[in-house]
């Protein structure tokens, strides 16, 4: 089996071959941009190291592995217009180097790209692989649907968090474990519970996503730390800090999550400090954590043996103690 620094490695070095000939090139730079800036490259790497669990080659499941990274960077420069992000990997976002309508139109593109580079998958999976990936991406707009319009509410319950963080971002890591898991010739209950364990871990991933953005740091997270308390998203930690807070607490919330005008800086220093009062990070680690577990009897369930399961626990290690 590869080491994940090998297939990191053959991730890499297939980003850097995508050609862009074509033109305009003012259609092509935000898109060069955004996938020279790097990333973890978690969703290939999940593909090819699920493919590589069934199959000693990995090559099938390549190409496919990176449409669903081309996929993931247009979903960036959507929703960093989205969210108003000014920083992504430690550089200015897309629509801050060129313009809005170049961060959507860029972005169309690379959904495209995306389709084509998954319409090289050999022929007799390309219906079941091109399947998933639709519901995948259909999928993610309505999450980023629901993740929008959350905004605007005081009263989003945990459970609709957890399906909108289900949506936005879980169901692609799933689509790639089983993405890369078909196309190395798993049988299907094998494919489904790596679908899960994708979801599971998915989940996991976007809670630590939201901690980050309060507790992270802006050099190793790339982006700017408390984008989310900016703009009142109902994130694990606000969703808690609204259930919990006391009297003066909850005052304090609603008095800020209602200002049309305030400093930034002060309303975070604010809200994240009723975050500390009510120790909500350790309340998202617990949450974290129960995915976690979740996530293994996945794969204790996979017909195969133990050490074939060894890199993606160590993957998912790294992803719950990640700061990037
Ligand atoms: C960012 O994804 C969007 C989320 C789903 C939280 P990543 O954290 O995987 O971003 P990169 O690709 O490593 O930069
Ligand atoms: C991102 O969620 C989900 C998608 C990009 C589909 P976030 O908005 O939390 O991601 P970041 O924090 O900007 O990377
Ligand atoms: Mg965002
Ligand atoms: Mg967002
Ligand atoms: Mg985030």
């Amino acid at each position: 089996m590869l080491s994940l620094e090998q297939i990191l490695q053959r991730i890499e070095s297939e980003i850097a071959r995508l050609q862009y000939i074509r033109e305009p090139q003012s259609l092509y730079d935000p898109i060069k941009y955004i996938l020279s800036l790097g990333g973890k490259r978690i969703r290939p790497a999940l593909a090819l190291i699920a493919c590589n669990i069934y199959s000693e080659s990995i090559e099938s499941a390549i190409k496919p592995a990176l449409g669903l990274e081309v996929f993931h960077n247009f979903t960036l420069l959507h929703d960093d217009l989205m969210d108003n992000a000014d920083k992504r990997r430690g550089k200015p976002t897309a629509h801050k180097v060129w313009n809005a309508n170049s961060a959507i139109l860029s972005g169309d593109a690379m959904l495209i790209l995306a389709y084509k580079l998954i319409e090289e998958t050999e022929s007799q999976k390309l219906k079941e692989i091109l399947n998933i990936f639709s519901q995948t991406s259909l999928e993610i707009c309505e999450g980023q649907q629901y993740d929008m319009e959350f905004e605007s509410r005081l009263d989003v319950s945990e459970a609709e968090y957890l399906e909108m963080i289900r949506l936005k971002t879980a169901v692609l890591l799933a689509c790639s474990l089983k993405t890369g898991a078909i196309l190395g010739g798993a049988p299907e209950n094998d494919a489904n519970h790596l679908y899960e364990f994708g979801i599971n871990i998915g989940l996991m991933f976007q809670l630590k996503d939201d901690l980050l953005d309060v507790y992270g740091n802006t050099n190793s997270f790339g982006k700017n730390i408390g984008g989310d308390i900016a703009c009142n998203k109902k994130t694990f930690l606000l969703i808690n800090a609204l259930r919990l807070a006391n009297k003066e607490q909850s005052h304090i919330l609603n008095e800020w999550l209602n200002k049309k005008e305030y400093d930034t800086a002060e309303k975070i220093a604010v809200i994240s400090q009723i975050y500390d009062e009510l120790n909500l990070k350790h309340l998202t680690e617990k949450k974290m954590e129960k995915y976690y577990q979740t996530a293994f009897l996945h794969l204790d369930k996979l017909n195969v043996t133990h050490e074939k399961t060894e890199l993606l626990q160590s993957v998912c290690n790294q992803l719950i103690y990640r700061n990037v």
